[in-house]
């Protein structure tokens, strides 16, 4: 008997109405009561708090560099090692863990208003792409309580997260080693460690024990004693494929074989319209896969292929859709973009535009604030996926045109690129549906909507080829791989 996935715990959030002015001012109220607050992170062991005179680094909002949002102490490799001496594999019962989780997953909701000003100040999220990212975290927490098991754990889990979904995905694995009955070492990306800090310290008031449960705040040098010892039992990443790579080669050297490693990695991701399609439809789907979030998920639009006969009139109407995004200081609720998450992150993405801009590919540029760590939506023609040598995490958008025979030539250069995470067809013909589906390589594939945004339990989510190992997050087959993975087999003659 496999989890009740429809048990009533299961149910998805139900999030925020940001269209009733009540839900909207008693959360603009509590917010601007946490706005002046400083938040401070440091790792959380079992082995006690960390030192008062440790050396602590400023973490400033990336829409405002003069907004200093909080401090943060970094772990250090005596924090590794001592988080490894202590971590214990949840032993509790998995109705108790489950309690536990849900439990977690109430205060989360509860405390949204300290939750969305943190994910604003210190991510750059947007108000509808905060309620987002807590909705998601908290249907990780539900789905994967539902399915804790007293089948025997890995051990010590190794979860490692990025910048983008800091409460979702860092929860989300999270959440799953803990259901499982592992210890966790949770390792956030280094772009925002408050957020973490917080949600840990939430998991802990929920009741998770301190020794399932430890943070360590770093960059990729914790990272990578994190992921190179031999006492893990497994490794949940997510984050570039370069990154994957690096952690698959550490723990082929320094881990026993067989270590499970758990990576859902980036995308160069396209989506396929056609000339049937409803334009209107299309552009409203283009214009949220490619710069909502800032185009700063995985799953983001980066290539879009038009069908030659509808591309001028239909470029027309994408470039006046992106004419009218509001690109400003996300605690606005009118903001459709915020800023990228840091100003090496802007300067690469500046530079992509720059080189595009230098061979007269630039289409369309929108304008966006010159302080803060914006990019202003951009549109630049490329003949085609090939084009593109790496993921461009940005509100930055390539446009190719195909003619209707080249359509299998389109997908063979997709599938080419080696990566298969997201992928997007405006169609009105069902046979061209099911053909595309079948010949594409990609993880999720979205027909006549926009490609972003994948339901925890309903749109199992992960990519594969370069863009991971599999299973899909929020699918019935992710916490498997936290577990051993058969029983102890016992044949028994008297
Ligand atoms: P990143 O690879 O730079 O960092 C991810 C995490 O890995 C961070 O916590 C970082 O500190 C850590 N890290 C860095 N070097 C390490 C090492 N040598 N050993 C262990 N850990 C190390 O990625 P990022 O910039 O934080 O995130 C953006 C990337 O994540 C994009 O490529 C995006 O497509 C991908 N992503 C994928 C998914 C998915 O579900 N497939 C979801 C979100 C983001
Ligand atoms: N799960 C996230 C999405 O679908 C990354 O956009």
């Amino acid at each position: 008997s496999g989890p009740d996935l429809f048990a009533p715990e299961r149910c998805n959030s139900r999030g925020f109405d940001l269209t009733h002015s009540q839900t909207l001012e008693a959360l603009f109220e509590a917010r601007d009561g946490f706005a002046k607050s400083a938040w401070q992170a440091a790792p959380l062991l079992v082995s006690g708090e960390t030192a008062n005179d440790a050396p602590t680094e400023a973490v400033l909002n990336p829409a405002d560099p003069s907004d200093r949002v909080g401090s943060v102490v970094w772990a250090t490799a005596a924090d590794v090692e001592a988080a490894f001496a202590t971590a214990t594999p949840w032993a509790a019962p998995p109705t108790e863990r489950r309690r536990v989780l849900l439990q977690a997953a109430d205060l989360l909701e509860a405390d949204h208003a300290q939750l969305f000003t943190l994910l604003t100040r210190e991510a750059g999220k947007n108000l509808p792409d905060c309620v987002a990212e807590l909705r998601e975290a908290v249907d990780f927490l539900r789905f994967y309580a539902s399915q804790a098991t007293d089948a025997p754990c890995a051990g010590i889990f190794t979860c490692i997260s990025p910048w983008n979904f800091p409460l979702a995905i860092f929860l989300g694995q999270i959440s799953a080693a803990l259901a499982a009955g592992n210890a966790v070492l949770a390792k956030p990306a280094q772009q925002t460690p408050l957020i973490a800090h917080r949600a840990i310290t939430l998991m802990y008031e929920a009741g998770v024990p301190r020794s399932a449960l430890q943070l360590l705040p770093g960059a990729g040098d914790i990272g990578a004693l994190v992921t190179s010892d031999a006492r893990i039992g497994g490794v949940a990443f997510t984050g570039s494929t370069a990154t994957a790579l690096r952690i698959r080669s550490a723990m082929a050297e320094n881990c026993r074989p067989g270590t499970p490693l758990i990576a859902e990695t980036g995308g160069l991701n396209a989506m396929i319209v056609d000339s049937t399609a409803l334009p209107e439809q299309a552009v409203q789907a283009i214009i949220e896969s490619a710069f909502q979030s800032a185009g700063q998920r995985c799953s983001a639009l980066r290539c879009l292929y038009v069908q030659e006969d509808i591309a001028p009139e239909f470029t027309k109407m994408l470039l006046g859709a992106m004419q009218c995004l509001t690109v400003a200081d996300p605690w606005h609720l009118s903001t459709d973009v915020g800023p990228v998450i840091d100003a090496a992150a802007r300067d690469g993405i500046a530079q992509h535009i720059a080189q595009a801009r230098a061979e007269g590919r630039v289409i369309a540029e929108t304008t966006a604030p010159a302080t803060g760590t914006f990019i202003a939506p951009t549109l630049i023609s490329v003949p085609g996926i090939a084009a593109l040598e790496r993921e461009i995490f940005g509100p930055v958008l390539h446009l190719a045109t195909f003619k209707a025979h080249q359509l299998d030539a389109v997908i063979d250069d997709i599938n080419a690129t080696g990566y298969g995470l997201t992928f997007g067809l405006h169609t009105r013909i069902d046979d061209r549906v099911q053909h595309v589906c079948e010949r594409i390589a990609a993880g999720n594939v979205y027909i006549n909507r926009n490609q972003i945004g994948a339901i925890v339990g309903s749109q199992p989510f992960g990519g594969e080829g370069l863009s991971g190992t599999g299973p899909k997050a929020g699918g019935p087959h992710y916490l498997t791989r936290f577990l051993q993975a058969d029983r102890k087999e016992v044949s028994e003659q008297w």
